[in-house]
């Protein structure tokens, strides 16, 4: 067996995989969001910690085997979060997360001091408030005690790493969105390091995603009912491991992951394809590759958001229910998702979103149609920029939330106009995960041959031409609410 964990946003996700790739249990466990003010979003990460030792503990617990037949784990976390440390590798405040939007001025502060151009060339990336850099610049300015404290610091799932291991490291996959990683060199920026005044200690050492960095302590190992002799492998971002875990392995394949955000991304053998920075460019878990990713900052969050405020005592199954009996288009009602702003391709933390078009004779299931709908347009304006750039998109393995409803999956297939793929198991982050796991202990030559073993297609859902249409026609509106709402939300 080997062990797989997610480190999401809302919960950890724990799975037990055996050598045939399935999902023996998996275990969750939820933590608190703190949001103290508008476009604030951080968490405690000891709840992380603890929440993973439970989780860990409840998944061993009638588990009925010698515990040495669990031979590795590995993790994959939310992308950006900064978990900064002191002397101790203790953290010294709450990690500020990767929907935090508060860094604005200290993006603008990077343009001006790096250079918009170089920074792409350094790091393939635009300065954006999500990542981890201007969030670093946000406490040194706004916290300086906290931050002269400060030793080092990690992204959430190598803080737990750390805690679960002792040893202090960060993987390429995950350091790609910090904005201090030169992306093709895969070490960290000197020059960007030096501008910000961040010592070379300040950055942890870096590894690959499926490397092996030692052993859980015994005294963990004893907690949780895992054997000291388990191998901990650094693990990845959750997007290159949910990659890894839908199979995205060669050029020509993309991945719909929907979660709290939701993902568009496309595998790259190298690092020199030039997306003018309207799309993320990072390395991906698999060694020495790549991978282009848009992103939708409230994705499933704004289904979550709906139901807590509309719904709050139904679950997801019966807030959906209803969904299939709406027409595309949701009668008349369109929505956009900017809760917390939009990364591609506004690039606007201020934008925030709209229902248009809303009548006395609309019902509740028109607004979750709406809402779905709504997640998926702007997943699409990620679709329509990689076919700007010459990609072809015409298959797409959908994981996550939206992979979990018919309806929705059909909506990909009819919004994207492609093929979508649902997986067996949808489990993406945590399977890649696991996967990494399973290549590091040497199961499997290669992560492919780990993916052809693993993962089996469930199901295939075919665009259907007279909704394509609708659709086409919907997408032009769509695109318009922003440009007519961006006024209104100075
Ligand atoms: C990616 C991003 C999110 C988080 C979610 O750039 O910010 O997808 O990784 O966990």
């Amino acid at each position: 067996y080997v062990i797989g964990v997610d480190l999401g946003t809302s919960a950890v996700k724990i799975l037990l995989v055996n050598q045939n790739g399935e999902v023996t249990k998996e275990v969750s466990k939820e933590y608190a969001l703190i949001q103290e003010k508008s476009g604030y979003s951080e968490q405690k990460p000891d709840d992380w910690v603890d929440q993973t030792i439970a989780g860990l503990t409840d998944l061993l617990k009638d588990f009925n085997g010698d515990n040495h037949q669990i031979e590795g784990i590995s993790f994959s976390g939310q992308m950006h979060g900064l978990v900064l440390l002191d002397d101790n590798n203790e953290p010294l405040r709450n990690a500020i997360l990767w929907n935090d939007t508060r860094t604005t001025a200290e993006c603008e502060d990077i343009y001006n001091r790096v250079g918009e151009a170089r920074l792409l060339e350094l790091t393939k990336n635009p300065a954006l408030e999500g990542f981890t850099l201007p969030k670093i610049l946000w406490v040194k300015k706004h916290e300086p005690d906290t931050f002269s404290k400060a030793k080092t610091f990690v992204l959430p799932k190598d803080y737990v790493r750390l805690k679960l291991t002792g040893k202090l490291h960060m993987d390429y996959s995950d350091a790609a969105g910090t904005l201090l990683l030169n992306v093709a060199e895969q070490k960290w920026s000197k020059e960007i390091c030096d501008l910000f005044d961040l010592g070379a200690e300040f950055c942890p050492p870096l590894v690959g995603s499926h490397e092996r960095v030692g052993t859980l302590l015994s005294e963990l190992a004893e907690r949780t009912g895992l054997s000291a002799d388990t191998l901990v492998f650094a693990g990845g971002a959750d997007n290159a491991c949910g990659a890894i875990g839908a199979g995205i392995l060669e050029e020509g394949k993309t991945l719909a992951s929907i979660g709290t955000s939701g993902v568009i991304l496309s595998y790259e053998a190298s690092e020199d394809k030039d997306f003018k920075g309207t799309v993320h460019y990072f390395n991906h878990g698999a060694p020495d590759a790549y991978y282009t990713m848009g992103v939708t900052l409230s994705a499933g969050h704004s289904l979550s958001w709906f139901k807590n405020v509309f719904a709050k005592e139904e679950d997801f199954y019966d807030l959906l229910a209803g969904i299939d009996s709406v027409n595309p288009g949701a009668n008349g009602l369109l929505f956009t998702p900017y809760l917390v702003g939009e990364r591609t391709p506004h690039v606007d933390s201020t934008i925030r979103g709209s229902f248009i078009g809303m009548d006395s004779s609309h019902e509740r299931k028109d607004f979750v149609r709406a809402v779905i709908e709504g997640i998926t347009f702007s997943l699409n304006e990620s679709v329509e920029i990689f076919r700007d750039h010459g990609k072809t998109i015409d298959t797409v393995v959908s994981i996550g939330g939206g992979a979990k409803n018919e309806t929705w999956l059909q909506i990909q297939a009819d919004v994207f106009n492609a093929k979508i793929v649902k997986l067996s198991s949808e489990q993406g982050p945590g399977m890649g995960a696991a996967m990494l796991a399973a290549f590091g202990c040497g199961w499997f030559e290669t992560l492919t041959d780990c993916a052809d073993a693993f993962l089996k297609v469930e199901k295939e859902y075919l665009p259907n031409a007279e909704h394509v249409q609708t659709y086409k026609e919907l997408f032009q509106l769509y695109q318009n609410v922003y440009k007519q709402t961006k006024e209104l939300n100075q």
